[in-house]
């Protein structure tokens, strides 16, 4: 239809453009001719461009488009675009904006990537778990804090760790500002800083500082009861979020009771079941969860065949809830996979069912060893690719995630804040999004990056890695994507595609309402 358009112009265009000493356009040559088609080929590419919507969905999409339009143009008027901005300074931008309220009522699917102690807000843990009774506190020498629950008086903590266990209760007591003590708290369980460069100088310094914080949350998260509370709460915050379904890495360490027993990992992955079920059952459109056992990637070799030797047992006890394993933790630090390969095969030799998770390729250098980790992981027959950064610099390992129909969990906000990519247009996911590749979108661990949910994850791919172009049939392929490449059995996913679909539907209708469309 644009072919006449493509031609050169004619007579005194072509005249005047030569005059003008554009020379390309005194040749008669079919340099545009295909210009059209080629576009529209790259458009087909892009993540959803070739899902057909609904007059419905079309209206829906359009209305999307502009008022995205319209944030870049006010954007571009106040120089503050939030996804180039460090989210903790973004966040309150993204608060206001039209496009994120719609994405927020979005039926998102499944979240795939989310860490066991990150997935509720630390609201929860200082205003209700730490005012529970038989909470104790103590103070390290770094300026941070401890946590344990305890009946009687806990045992001396480790010396090198902190000073005296002092109960909560009574210490909030002798306190003039309480209030100020509990932000203080809260504080200590996220990364969230006014001046994050400040604070965070380096990938290394911000990793022992993340790590930290993890250790500080398990005080309170690994005391059974609010374990369990803990579980229910966070499903209720992504249930919340318009997610679905969701899956955790979860590490399992030892769960403990008021006087110090202690619980294995099959307690933990029974208790996660019970919670999952219990909370399916109050809310029928939730589909579940599953857990993905989890190791630390500093750990040595014999480590690792143990808890290899742990997973395929839990595996054995849990087919519906234990999904597979990953290993987790700060990857340029870490052992490669490369280096636990021994290992990590011992499955595939025992003819053992053990889908492998990896988190793989969350590394800016390219050409280590850790920057293998994509590769690795395929060649593991890994079920997804957690991050995969360093994917677009593997064209062979690329291709091969490609022909085996392997997706790569993208996680802007943790991607950006663990100080990976600092402007989101320029995440590598971009050019997969732009060429198809499959992927799915995550959060990681909302909670420490003072997020929730995935809806500023969403927020962050339909401003800026899916760039201009992207519009609804982006946000439904990424949505579909979620329950596809989860570990669902084929019926759940049936279930799952179903109770998706009705909500999506009441969503497109709620949001083409007349009234709406005000927005
Ligand atoms: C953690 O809490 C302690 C106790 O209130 C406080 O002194 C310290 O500044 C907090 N640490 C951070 C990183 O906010
Ligand atoms: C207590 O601290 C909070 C937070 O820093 C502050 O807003 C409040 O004014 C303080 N209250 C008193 C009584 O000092
Ligand atoms: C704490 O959370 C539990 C749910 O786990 C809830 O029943 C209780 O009301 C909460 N308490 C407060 C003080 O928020
Ligand atoms: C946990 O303990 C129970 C018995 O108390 C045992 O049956 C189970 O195998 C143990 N699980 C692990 C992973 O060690
Ligand atoms: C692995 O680490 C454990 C615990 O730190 C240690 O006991 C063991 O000797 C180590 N094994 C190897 C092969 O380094
Ligand atoms: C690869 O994974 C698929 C699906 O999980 C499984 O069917 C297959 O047996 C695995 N192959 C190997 C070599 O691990
Ligand atoms: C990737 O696959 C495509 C098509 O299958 C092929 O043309 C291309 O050469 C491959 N690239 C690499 C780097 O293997
Ligand atoms: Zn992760």
């Amino acid at each position: 239809m644009c072919r006449s358009k493509m031609k050169p112009p004619s007579g005194q265009g072509i005249r005047l453009a030569c005059l003008l000493g554009l020379a390309s356009l005194c040749l008669p040559t079919p340099l545009w001719e295909d210009r059209d088609s080629l576009m529209q080929e790259e458009e087909a590419r892009l993540t959803g461009g070739n899902l057909v919507l609904s007059t419905q969905e079309q209206q829906l999409s359009m209305k999307l488009i502009s008022l995205k339009k319209k944030e870049v143009a006010a954007a571009l008027n106040t120089g503050q675009f939030p996804p180039s901005m460090h989210f903790f300074r973004a966040k309150s931008l993204i608060e206001q904006s039209a496009v994120f309220s719609i994405l927020k009522r979005m039926p998102k699917g499944a979240v795939l990537h989310l860490h066991d102690y990150a997935m509720l807000s630390v609201d929860w843990l200082v205003y209700n778990a730490t005012y529970l009774p038989d909470c104790y506190i103590c103070f390290t020498q770094t300026g941070t804090v401890r946590f344990r629950f305890s009946k009687p008086h806990p045992p001396h903590p480790v010396p090198a760790q902190c000073s005296q266990w002092v109960l909560l209760e009574t210490y909030r007591k002798q306190l003039r500002n309480v209030t100020e003590f509990d932000h203080s708290l809260l504080r200590n369980l996220t990364l969230v800083t006014d001046a994050p460069e400040l604070a965070y100088p380096s990938q290394a310094f911000i990793w022992k500082r993340f790590e930290e914080v993890f250790l500080i949350a398990s005080g309170l998260i690994c005391y059974a009861p609010v374990f369990k509370a803990y579980f229910y709460q966070g499903l209720l915050e992504l249930y919340e979020d318009n997610i679905q379904y969701v899956e955790i890495r979860a590490i399992l360490p030892a769960v403990y009771e008021l006087d110090g027993t202690q619980h294995n990992k099959s307690w933990s992955v029974a208790a996660y079941q019970e919670v999952s079920r219990r909370f399916v059952q109050e809310h029928p459109d939730f589909l579940g969860a599953k857990v993905i056992f989890a190791a630390h990637r500093m750990l040595n070799v014999s480590q690792i065949k143990e808890t290899i030797i742990t997973a395929m047992e839990l595996r054995a006890h849990f087919p519906d809830t234990l999904a597979g394993f990953d290993l987790v933790g700060n990857e340029d630090e870490g052992h490669s996979l490369w280096e636990f390969k021994d290992v990590l095969t011992i499955p595939y030799s025992l003819r053992a069912n053990l889908p492998y998770f990896f988190h793989a390729g969350e590394t800016d250098w390219q050409g280590t060893s850790v920057d293998n980790n994509v590769l690795d992981a395929l060649l593991l027959n890994t079920s997804r690719i957690g991050h995969g950064l360093a994917l677009t610099k593997h064209p062979v390992a690329k291709n091969l995630s490609l022909k085996r129909d392997i997706p790569v969990e993208v996680c802007p906000i943790s991607n950006q804040v663990l100080l990976l990519v600092s402007d989101l247009r320029s995440h590598p996911a971009a050019s997969l999004m732009a060429e198809g590749h499959p992927v799915v979108v995550s959060p990681d661990d909302p909670s420490i990056f003072g997020a929730k949910g995935v809806s500023y994850d969403f927020y962050e791919v339909f401003m800026a890695i899916g760039g201009m172009n992207a519009d609804l049939r982006t946000l439904k392929q990424l949505a579909l994507n979620s329950i596809k490449y989860s570990a669902m059995l084929l019926d759940e996913k049936a279930k799952a595609r179903e109770v998706w679909q009705k909500k999506w539907d009441q969503f497109v209708a709620d949001l083409t309402d007349s009234s709406l469309m005000e927005l």
